[in-house]
């Protein structure tokens, strides 16, 4: 039977307004794992896109063989898998990512934050929320092209986590559709790209050694670093998050970062208003004084 705390607690109204397309033998499955997806990723998913979610689910559940949702859900309950919980995330999540994103951020990194690093020690890179590697093999070869390739072997760092498996076996494997390099110059994609069976490009094998990836949950605590970072990525995710997990993530960034070191997020996930340590030093770019 479904414990029904989590859905009695935090019952939303809104969640039924689209009854005709939930049906009833599933909607209070439905929002059990409406609940069970925000308190173990921190996403949530606003009532136009409930219905999105529901037939997200519906395929999980179609290829995992339960019978329905009601079947999931005690599933979950019931058992220690932990394959269920990393399937949901990657189900809920929206992995969407190209390279070379947001070029006036990447700009600013070349530019002014690049020449701030400290030459006397290696740099590490931490991009937060990795998706499928894009983001982690942009910086790759930019600091390819700033330091040439052996400085940037011995000098550079970069460490992709993303909460999804999928997404961290996709970055490691580096073969991306050609969509996902329309940002690129022909030049970038001629020298760091091979052509890898139709549409389909993959990162040259010399430039891996210098990105790392691995599964992280961001509401996950502690996270398993030793080692602060000299600039953290956090583009693109944190807009999934409420108010208060963006503050308790990037607060923790904070303490993850070296002093003197920086926080890069999205345009538009400004933390202008936001009561943070960090100081905001043009759009999206903060730093730790
Ligand atoms: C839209 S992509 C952004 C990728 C990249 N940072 C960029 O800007 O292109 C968001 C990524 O965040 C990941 N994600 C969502 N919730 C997460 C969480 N709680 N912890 C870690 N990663 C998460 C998703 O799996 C997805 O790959």
């Amino acid at each position: 039977m479904i414990n029904t705390n989590v859905v009695e607690q935090n019952l939303s109204p809104s969640l039924f307004n689209q009854q005709g397309d939930i049906p009833q033998s599933e909607q209070d499955a439905f929002v059990y794992l409406y609940h069970w997806i925000g308190n173990y990723t921190g996403l949530h998913f606003p009532p136009n896109k409930h219905v999105n979610l529901y037939r997200r689910l519906i395929c999980l559940n179609q290829r995992l063989n339960f019978r329905d949702l009601n079947e999931m859900v005690l599933h979950l309950q019931n058992h220690d898998d932990p394959s269920l919980p990393a399937e949901l995330a990657r189900v809920i999540s929206t992995n969407h990512s190209f390279f070379f994103r947001e070029t006036a951020i990447l700009g600013y990194f070349r530019k002014k934050i690049i020449p701030t690093l400290p030459v006397s020690s290696p740099w590490r890179i931490w991009s937060a929320a990795a998706a499928s590697g894009e983001e982690a093999y942009t910086l790759a070869i930019m600091m390819v092209e700033e330091l040439g390739l052996t400085q940037a072997l011995n000098q550079v760092a970069i460490l992709g986590t993303d909460i999804s498996y999928p997404m961290i076996t996709q970055a490691e494997d580096g073969v991306y559709h050609k969509q996902k390099l329309e940002s690129t110059s022909p030049s970038t994609l001629m020298h760091y790209f091979k052509p890898a069976g139709t549409d389909q490009y993959s990162i040259v094998p010399w430039i891996k050694p210098i990105c790392t990836f691995r599964r992280l949950n961001l509401k996950s605590s502690p996270w398993p670093f030793q080692n602060q970072f000299h600039v953290i990525f956090c583009r693109n995710v944190l807009y999934y998050f409420d108010h208060t997990l963006q503050m308790e993530i990037v607060e923790r960034m904070y303490d993850h970062t070296l002093p003197g070191g920086w926080l890069i997020t999205s345009v538009t996930e400004n933390l202008k208003k936001a009561p943070t340590r960090w100081q905001n030093v043009t759009t999206g770019v903060y730093r730790k004084i």
